[in-house]
């Protein structure tokens, strides 16, 4: 062989050991799965008989006027260049007046025949000032826990869903370790006056998805992009949970109730499979954005890794066993292509092919299934606390449904525990940073009116509800 082709070999060999082969090991350890749905009958799902059918929301994006909170000084701010932070700057306003009119929405509730219903408290209600605790706030949400009860429909209670007081946001909210003891003052009263309604409790909602936008991103309150101090808020956060759910358990029929922390499991994936730098980065934000969570919850040792920019390490064996379950929402993945450019870089990609949703990520029910299988490694009960899409033309949300909804019974024929599914969002409601642009609702809104109108893609959930509940 000539010495030519013989370098010529040795380099194509090393780059097939030191290129492909980490490729392939990463998509052996993290497949992207893509179905062939023209050969998938969706039809073919089967539930347990217990299982739990719902709706989501959370109160700063229902309730209207919370208007002592950060999200509402944060929408009427503008940033350097004067923009404003809502889109189009929008308010939130009097979101859907559900504060008011949740009665009626327990009606819509009904008319889906869902059989639980996942909503929050709104801590700037029940705690307007540091220590200060409004008994008629409180009372709203005992008559409003009474109501679903009556009904038949059990409720699910989140503490914290992205707000806080604007008392405890001046203090520093969770960028200080000493701050978690308010929120689990917070956490006691809340459970004290609600514990014989209410036997399911998430502590924090997707605290990866609070610090990313909080303190990396800056779409959220409090706009810092630093992400030193994002390392330091999540693990704080956790903490807050981890502090939260042995207080719930310490105090009278704790240990009934089932407590748990509701993880976003968006997946960063690789644009290119074939292209190392392109796994690298993804598995690099998939560390930090669900391993970090998950690694924590499970061993106690917490590790935030992004070279050059945060380094955190710390532990915490309480974190063990602090889940009753663990509230999984899923809506996505996103696919990160190598750039030095890092701005280029954390732009997540759709697929070539992917059918996006109105927000600016596709339709992945394969992801779907696949996070229900990485929560499942947990060893413990698995609640769907929040899938949805946002579709204004409504011309997807049945299709949408139906695949989603077959994804989450083929994990579960396959083994894994999962006990309840929360469609997010019963109306279409303040979408955060993109305002009311974004339409996940089940039924419309119109705001002058507040009439709420059910839309034709939700029958897919109202009937896949009623042949499950009432098999023939
Ligand atoms: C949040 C919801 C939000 C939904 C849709 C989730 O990350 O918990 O508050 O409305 O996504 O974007």
């Amino acid at each position: 062989m000539k010495t030519s082709t013989k370098i010529l070999l040795s380099i194509l060999t090393l780059l097939l050991l030191v290129w492909f082969v980490p490729c392939i090991i990463f998509q052996i350890q993290r497949p992207q799965l893509k179905w062939n749905w023209s050969k998938i009958d969706v039809n073919k799902i089967s539930f347990p008989k217990d299982f739990i059918w719902g709706v989501a929301t959370a109160a700063h994006q229902v309730e209207g006027y919370n208007t002592n909170n950060q999200w509402y000084l944060w929408e009427s701010t503008v940033d350097a260049t004067g923009n404003p932070m809502i889109a189009r700057g929008q308010l939130s306003g009097m979101a859907c007046d559900h504060w008011r009119r949740y009665p009626q929405d327990i009606r819509l509730m009904k008319e889906l025949g869902v059989t639980s219903y996942r909503f929050s408290v709104e801590w700037s209600r029940v705690e307007p000032r540091e220590g200060v605790f409004d008994t008629l706030a409180i009372k709203h949400y005992q008559e409003e826990c009474d109501s679903l009860i009556a009904q038949g429909i059990t409720p699910m209670v989140t503490l914290h869903h992205f707000t806080n007081p604007i008392w405890f946001e001046k203090k520093g909210a969770f960028e200080k370790m000493e701050n978690v003891a308010d929120f689990v003052r917070f956490t006691e009263v809340v459970y004290l006056a609600l514990k014989d309604r209410v036997k399911l409790w998430c502590t924090i909602n997707e605290p990866a998805v609070y610090v990313v936008g909080g303190y990396f991103q800056g779409d959220m309150p409090p706009g810092k992009k630093d992400p030193k101090l994002a390392a330091v808020v999540l693990r704080n956060i956790l903490e807050a949970h981890v502090q939260a759910y042995w207080k719930i358990k310490s105090l009278p029929g704790g240990d009934q109730a089932k407590v748990g922390l509701v993880k976003n499991m968006t997946q960063m994936d690789p644009y290119r499979k074939w292209h190392l730098g392109d796994w690298i980065f993804a598995n690099l934000i998939e560390g930090v954005f669900n391993g970090t969570t998950l690694n924590f919850m499970k061993t106690g040792h917490y590790r935030f890794s992004m070279p050059t920019m945060a380094k955190l390490i710390d532990e915490n064996p309480k974190a063990i066993g602090s889940m009753d379950f663990i509230g999984l929402n899923y809506y996505s993945h996103y696919n990160y292509k190598f750039s030095f450019n890092l701005d280029k870089a954390f732009k997540a990609r759709l697929l070539p092919g992917e059918i996006k949703t109105d927000m600016d990520y596709a339709s992945y029910p394969e992801g779907f299934y696949r996070a229900i299988k990485t929560v499942s490694e947990l060893g413990i009960p698995i609640m769907i606390t929040e899938n949805g899409v946002a579709d204004a033309k409504d011309d997807s949300r049945a299709q949408f449904i139906s695949q989603y909804l077959y994804a989450l019974s083929k994990s579960i024929s396959e083994g894994c525990n999962v006990q309840a599914y929360y469609y997010w969002t019963l109306i279409d409601n303040f979408e955060w940073s993109l305002g009311y642009d974004m339409k996940f609702g089940l039924y419309s809104l119109d705001m002058p009116t507040q009439r709420r109108t059910m839309k034709n893609g939700s029958k897919r959930y109202q009937e896949i509800i009623s042949e499950k509940l009432n098999p023939l």
